[in-house]
């Protein structure tokens, strides 16, 4: 479904802002006339071959714009001057609350989103929490606006979606380090580099797709490899004991922190 509404993302020659616009073009959901990316350096990046309009003047974007998505990082909106009165505002920018979005914008209509660097491959999933003056329409069109890089759901809570700073902001990072972690080991017990990558990375891509289906469970996979008692669960049980939980939970709890103190620094 294209959108009717005009878009404009500010910081759109960003990582995110880039993999956004793509997906968004890319599925159809935006037609490139009606939608306007910004920078301050100009178009480049990985959107700048899009067939859109380009500013490096946020007022201009903002006159074009019925939604704007912010896409700058905390500290360069702090610094940023821009006049949102009565658009949708749409922010991706992690640690910044709706309440400072309102002072700074003037906007109302505000949905705080935490997508991923997996937007980039249309796998990003996307958490959303919508103010009370966001209309139905508007809604739709950020479920929309999202599934086009990937899935989206809405949260009820605000302060879900600064957890999401870790659970799916960071989360494209996670596979990557479980994949070192694997390498590092089979490298230092004397296996072929080379091999040992591609092993990892086997294992994290390509195993990992029996969790991909619609009807697979984590927790039943798990189970089932335990009760089996054979290697597997040598394997899951040790790293258990040795608190894979609790490091997983303590990265997840420390990218909500460091969210915290954007918000306040
Ligand atoms: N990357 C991720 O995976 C990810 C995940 C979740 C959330 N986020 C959030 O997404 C936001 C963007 O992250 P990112 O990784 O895409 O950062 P980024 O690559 O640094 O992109 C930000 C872009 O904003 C532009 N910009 C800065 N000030 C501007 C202004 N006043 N007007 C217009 N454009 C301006 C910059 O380009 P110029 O220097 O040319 O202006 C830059 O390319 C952050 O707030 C971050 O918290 C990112």
């Amino acid at each position: 479904m294209a959108c009717k509404q005009n878009i404009g993302i500010i910081g759109g020659n960003g990582w995110l802002g880039s993999a956004l616009a793509q997906a968004a073009v890319a599925a159809s959901v935006v037609e490139p006339n009606k939608l306007m990316l910004s920078s301050r350096s100009g178009n480049k990046g990985a959107a700048a071959s899009l067939a859109c309009h380009w500013t490096r003047d946020n007022a201009e974007l903002a006159a074009f714009s019925d939604v704007v998505i912010l896409s700058v990082r905390p500290a360069q909106f702090k610094a940023m001057a821009v006049d949102l009165k009565d658009k949708l505002v749409i922010s991706v920018m992690a640690g910044v609350s709706s309440a400072e979005i309102a002072t700074r914008t003037l906007a109302t209509r505000i949905v705080r989103t935490m997508p991923n660097a997996a937007a980039a491959i249309g796998r990003s999933f996307t958490p959303w929490f919508a103010k009370a003056a966001v209309t139905a329409q508007d809604r739709t069109l950020v479920q929309t606006f999202f599934s086009a890089s990937g899935e989206a759901a809405e949260l009820s809570e605000e302060a879900h979606v600064d957890y999401c700073a870790g659970l799916t902001g960071a989360g494209a990072a996670f596979p990557a380090l479980l994949a070192e972690a694997l390498k590092s080991h089979a490298v230092a017990r004397g296996l072929p580099p080379e091999f040992a990558v591609r092993a990892a990375k086997g294992v994290v891509c390509g195993a990992s797709q029996l969790l991909a289906s619609p009807d697979a469970s984590a927790a039943a996979i798990v189970k089932e490899m335990i009760d089996y008692r054979g290697t597997t669960a040598a394997a899951l049980e040790a790293m258990l004991a040795r608190g894979f939980a609790e490091a997983v939970g303590a990265g997840l709890a420390a990218a909500e922190e460091r969210g915290k103190s954007v918000s306040s620094g």
